[in-house]
C-alpha cells in the first residue's frame, strides 16, 4: 500500500462568495458552518486506498444497505488549524490524531489509513479552504472520518470504505464562552465498559452518550460526567472531554487511560506541560465520593474539562441526583487559566514550542 497518494483537485465551481463567507465567519458557533470543499479517499479490498480527491463538499451517494447505516462501522477525529499572528497556518500534533485514527480503525475492524495520507488530506483541505480560517480566537475545526460503505447486511467487517475530511470555522464550543461549565454526573448511564470501545473515537460511543447528555441539559448542565461501568464509582470522563482535578497543594489528578476513556491529545499535552512546570501529576482512579468530600473540605481548588473542541473549560458546578456542589466558588481558578494560556500560546505560536508540537502547513504545497 502506498503511504502517499496523489490527491486530484476538482475545485468547487461556485464557491461561497467572499461577502457571504465573511458574514458566516462573524459568529460561526461550533459545527454549524462548513467550508466549500471536502477530501475523500476510497478503500476497497482489492485496491486498498485509492481515488483521493479534493472536491466540492456535497452529499454522499450511499446505498441504503451500506454497513455504516446498520452496524455503525464509523470512526472520526477532531483537530484544529490556526492562523497565527505571523499569518502562518498551523496544526497542533496532527500525527497524534493520525495515530489515534489508526488505533480506532483497528478496534472497529476497519482498514488503517497511513499517517501520511491522513495528514496529506488535512493539509490539502486547509490549503483549498484557507480563506475560511477565522482570525482572532477562532479556528478551523477539521473532522476526518471513515465510514463503511459496502452494501451488505451480514455482520462482518465491510469490504469498502470512504475516508473523508470536512472542515468548519469555529468559535467557542460552549455557548457561555469562557464561563465555567456545569456538569451532570450520570447515575443511570455509563459510557464504556472494559473490553468495549471506550478508547476508540467511534460514532457509537457518542450515540450511546446522547441520552445521558440530554439528561444533563434537562438539569441545566453543559456536559455529562460518566463514572466507570464496573463499579459506578470512579470518574472517567465527560461526554466529549477529559477531566482534571487540581488540589490545594498544586497536585493535578486525572483518571488513568485503561481502555475505557479516550486518550485525549489535549490531556497528554496538559500532563506534559504540568510535569515540566514541576507540578505533581497523578494519573489515578478518583471516585465521585472523594470528589464530593474534597470539594466540601476545600482540598479541591479547581476542576477542568479539556479537549480539542473545548480547549480547557473550568468546571464551576457539579450536579447529581443527590444535590449539587461548587468548585472554587464556581469561578475559574489560576491553574486552569495558566495551563490554558500556555497551551493556546503554543497552538497559536505566541509561546515557545519546545516539543515540536506545531506543524506548519506549506500553503503553496
Ligand atoms: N474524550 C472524549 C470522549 C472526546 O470526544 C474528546 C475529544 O476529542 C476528548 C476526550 C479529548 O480528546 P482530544 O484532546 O484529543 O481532543
Ligand atoms: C473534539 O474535541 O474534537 C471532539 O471530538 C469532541 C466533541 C465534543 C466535538
Amino acid at each position: 500500500m502506498a503511504d502517499t497518494l496523489l490527491i486530484t483537485r476538482q475545485p468547487h465551481a461556485s464557491p461561497t462568495p467572499p461577502h457571504a463567507r465573511a458574514a458566516l465567519l462573524e459568529d460561526p458557533g461550533f459545527g454549524k458552518v462548513f467550508t466549500d470543499h471536502m477530501v475523500t479517499v476510497r478503500w476497497t479490498a482489492d485496491k486498498g486506498w485509492h481515488e483521493a480527491q479534493v472536491r466540492a463538499r456535497e452529499p454522499f451517494q450511499l446505498d441504503p444497505a451500506a454497513a455504516v447505516l446498520h452496524y455503525a462501522q464509523e470512526i472520526f477525529e477532531g483537530l484544529k488549524a490556526y492562523r497565527t499572528r505571523g499569518n502562518d497556518v498551523v496544526l497542533f500534533r496532527p500525527l497524534e490524531n493520525a495515530r489515534r485514527f489508526i488505533d480506532s480503525a483497528r478496534r472497529m475492524a476497519m482498514p488503517e489509513l497511513p499517517e501520511e495520507v491522513f495528514l496529506g488530506a488535512i493539509e490539502a483541505l486547509v490549503r483549498v479552504d484557507a480563506d475560511w480560517i477565522p482570525t482572532g480566537d477562532g479556528s478551523l475545526y477539521l473532522r476526518p472520518f471513515m465510514i463503511a460503505t459496502e452494501a451488505f447486511l451480514g455482520v462482518r467487517p465491510a469490504q469498502e470504505y470512504v475516508f473523508c475530511v470536512i472542515a468548519c470555522p469555529v468559535g467557542a464550543y460552549f455557548k457561555g464562552g469562557a464561563k465555567p461549565v456545569t456538569v451532570w454526573v450520570s447515575a443511570d448511564y455509563t459510557r464504556a465498559a472494559p473490553g468495549g470501545t471506550g478508547a476508540a473515537k467511534c460514532g457509537g460511543n457518542y450515540a450511546a452518550s446522547l441520552v445521558a447528555q440530554a439528561e444533563a441539559i434537562q438539569n441545566g448542565c453543559d456536559q455529562v460526567v460518566f463514572l466507570d461501568a464496573a463499579e459506578h464509582r470512579y470518574v472517567e470522563e465527560l461526554g466529549g472531554m477529559n477531566v482534571f482535578f487540581v488540589f490545594e497543594d498544586g497536585t493535578l489528578v486525572t483518571p488513568p487511560l485503561g481502555g475505557t476513556i479516550l486518550p485525549g491529545i489535549t490531556r497528554d499535552s496538559i500532563l506534559t506541560l504540568a510535569q515540566e512546570a514541576g507540578l505533581t501529576v497523578e494519573e489515578r482512579r478518583y471516585s465521585f465520593e472523594e470528589w464530593q468530600a474534597d470539594a466540601r473540605s476545600g482540598r479541591m481548588r479547581e476542576a477542568f474539562a479539556c479537549g480539542t473542541a473545548a480547549v480547557l473549560a473550568a468546571i464551576g458546578e457539579i450536579r447529581h441526583n443527590g444535590g449539587a456542589f461548587k468548585i472554587g466558588g464556581g469561578h475559574e481558578g489560576p491553574m486552569t487559566t495558566k495551563l490554558r494560556d500556555q497551551l493556546t500560546g503554543i497552538q497559536r505560536c505566541t509561546g515557545a514550542d519546545t516539543h515540536g508540537w506545531v506543524h506548519r502547513i506549506d500553503m503553496e504545497g
